[in-house]
């Protein structure tokens, strides 16, 4: 058996996720600014920062990080989210590559952050210990994962793709594999950098509507794989389904989620 390398893994994972690249950027993207939001308030970001977005997705953290006067760096495996990216913020410096093997000398930034990227890497350790090569001493690495699964509503719906799935390989980690507090401080520490505070931060999926709602959900990478997998009319029934609990009696959506960030210090 041929084992996956690490290009291999960051070229499934770019095809993936970029291919609704705008329903991404649109609407399901924006859910996340909360925890933007907090991660550049804790990490003291502003004008002068060298801020790097390892697995930025189409920009929108980066543009949040621009607009508070920091020097921007994006890196993705997706070219359709990165076009996006440039698009957003034009000042900006934006990387194809792989989270595993960044393109940036020892020490380049002040801060890096990985908002729900490093758990898609192939080797996740592999891709933590990279982003804090790359930072300065002193500086800080902000990680990102989903928080604990009990009574979240988002994985109710996260589980509703799980029929739809290719099986996943023995011993693979599931997508709540970090949000566990002393998983996600060892998984950090290993990397060799110092857990100095885990903060939870919630970030609702709003949508206007159903139609949205789907579209929306259907723009991850997970969901696409669901796709390619068991077809785009299973994947949105499965979708409609689990939001209907979740529904206003004017059609409007609510979706709890709550992700969970671990900030650390170089
Ligand atoms: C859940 S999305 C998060 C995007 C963005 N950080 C956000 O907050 O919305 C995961 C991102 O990681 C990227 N990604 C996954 N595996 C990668 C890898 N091995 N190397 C580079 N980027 C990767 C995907 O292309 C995608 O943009």
């Amino acid at each position: 058996m041929t084992a996956t390398s690490s290009s291999q893994t960051s070229d499934a994972h770019g095809r993936l996720w970029g291919a609704q690249s705008r329903d991404w950027a649109n609407l399901q993207e924006p859910v996340h600014r909360p925890i933007y939001d907090e991660s550049f308030r804790r990490t003291r970001l502003g004008a002068g920062t060298s801020f790097l977005d390892a697995g930025c997705g189409s920009g929108l953290a980066a543009m949040t990080a621009a607009a508070l006067g920091a020097k921007v760096s994006g890196l993705d495996a997706s070219e359709a989210l990165l076009e996006i990216a440039r698009e957003r913020v034009p000042e900006g410096r934006f990387a194809h590559g792989d989270l595993e093997n960044l393109p940036y000398d020892d020490h380049s930034f002040d801060v890096v952050t990985g908002f729900n990227s490093f758990q898609y890497a192939g080797n996740p350790h592999t891709a933590l210990a990279e982003a804090g090569r790359v930072t300065r001493r002193g500086g800080f690495v902000v990680v990102t994962t989903w928080g604990e699964p009990d009574g979240m509503e988002a994985a109710q719906v996260i589980a509703a793709l799980k029929p739809l799935l290719p099986p996943p390989p023995p011993g693979a980690p599931g997508p709540f594999a970090l949000s566990d507090r002393n998983a996600l401080t060892q998984y950090v520490a290993e990397a060799g950098l110092q857990p100095v505070d885990i903060f939870d931060v919630d970030a609702p999926f709003n949508y206007p509507d159903e139609a949205t709602a789907v579209r929306a959900l259907g723009s991850s990478g997970v969901a696409a794989r669901a796709i390619e997998f068991a077809g785009e009319a299973a994947v949105n029934s499965a979708h409609k389904e689990a939001i209907a609990p979740f529904t206003g009696s004017n059609g409007s959506i609510r979706i709890g989620a709550t992700f969970r960030c671990l900030l650390a210090a170089v």
